[in-house]
């Protein structure tokens, strides 16, 4: 931030007194930004504060808003396990536009489950609307095994012990968060029967596709999927990617699964989101980090949060009368 200061010599007073005021020089006006923080975070947790104040380090000036469902840490942490993700989705889309900073538009960072559920806030509300989205490890295709906790994370297990009961019963579909993204290839018709959130923003069902969802997502800059490439938590990793498991073949004699990757997706091919117009017309952006799931190095998240974030809408110009004060 640079500070300059009024010392000319003043001859009408009105002028001069306006000038004699320390004039700061503004930073340029950028894109905001709107984080969703992924399983087992919080929106300001040490890990989500520093990451915010590097990308401010990045891009001066730049305003950034981290999604939260409760105020407290606890408890917001506690939301990325247990509720219902379309009412949550609510609840943060009526955040995001009581936002003034956000009203002209913003670009959006995912990070984890964080990513679908932004989708889905462009794909249903969009208002105000996201120019880029950048997705870290998110599963767009659903999981099929629910994530290992570590020994510590007590929500996690509670999670885990509780889906045991069926993640397609109407519980766990209106109260395990992770149990409304699990899309298991070998079970896809009670999927699509009892999903609450994945089948939906997916199009899957054929008797609602809802164009709103696909008119949404096409109006997208860009959509930037990153793959962990040594992602041991999301299962398979290519659901970043829009990848999924093949739907189980008893025939086959070997346990080998293999992947049916983005673009021979039923979803793809018959355009159900979108995904395949935004695709042809080069604004789906496929990019892989080394690493664990969300093993965030800065060879990750740099080049992308340079190129797709922090756009200048509005260089600051200093005016005529300004620069001959400073003469
Ligand atoms: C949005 O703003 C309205 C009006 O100020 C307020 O009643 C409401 O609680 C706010 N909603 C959220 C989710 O912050
Ligand atoms: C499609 O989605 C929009 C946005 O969420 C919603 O307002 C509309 O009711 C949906 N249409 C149908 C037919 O479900
Ligand atoms: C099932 O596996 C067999 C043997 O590997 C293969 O020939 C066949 O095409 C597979 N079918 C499907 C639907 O994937």
């Amino acid at each position: 931030m640079v500070q300059l200061f009024a010392l000319g010599t003043c001859l009408l007073s009105l002028v001069c007194h306006a000038l004699s005021t320390p004039v700061r020089i503004a930073d340029p006006s950028r894109r905001p930004l709107v984080i969703w923080h992924g399983l087992g975070d919080s929106y300001a947790s040490p890990g989500m504060l520093e990451f915010m104040q590097l990308i401010k380090d990045m891009h001066s000036g730049i305003f950034i808003h981290s999604v939260y469902l409760k105020e407290d840490l606890e408890e917001d942490q506690k939301a990325g396990f247990f509720g219902h993700v379309n009412e949550q989705l609510e609840i943060v889309a009526e955040q995001l536009s009581n936002v003034t900073e956000l009203s002209g538009g913003f670009d959006a960072i995912g990070f984890s489950q964080g990513g679908q559920f932004l989708r889905a806030y462009v794909e249903r509300y969009n208002t105000p609307p996201v120019n880029n989205l950048i997705t870290f490890g998110s599963q767009h295709m659903g999981v099929s095994d629910l994530p290992m906790c570590s020994r510590w994370d007590i929500f996690c297990q509670l999670a885990r012990r509780a889906a045991r009961g069926g993640v397609y019963t109407d519980w766990a579909q209106h109260n395990l968060v992770q149990a409304q993204y699990y899309r298991d290839p070998a079970k896809l018709e009670i999927y699509l029967q009892s999903n609450t959130f994945l089948a939906d923003i997916n199009n899957e069902v054929s008797e609602s596709h809802n164009a709103t969802y696909s008119n949404n997502l096409v109006s997208l800059n860009a959509l930037v999927l990153v793959l962990f490439s040594g992602d041991k938590t999301v299962v398979p990793k290519e659901s970043s990617w829009f990848g999924s498991y093949a739907p189980a073949n008893s025939s086959s004699t070997t346990d080998e699964k293999t992947i049916v990757p983005m673009r021979l997706q039923p979803l793809y091919t018959h355009d159900w989101i979108g995904l395949r117009s935004l695709d042809e017309s080069g604004r789906v952006i496929l990019e892989t980090c080394d690493g664990e799931h969300m093993q965030l190095t800065d060879e990750c998240w740099k080049p992308l949060v340079q190129r797709f974030v922090g756009e200048v809408l509005d260089e600051y110009v200093p005016s005529e009368t300004m620069l001959r004060v400073q003469d």
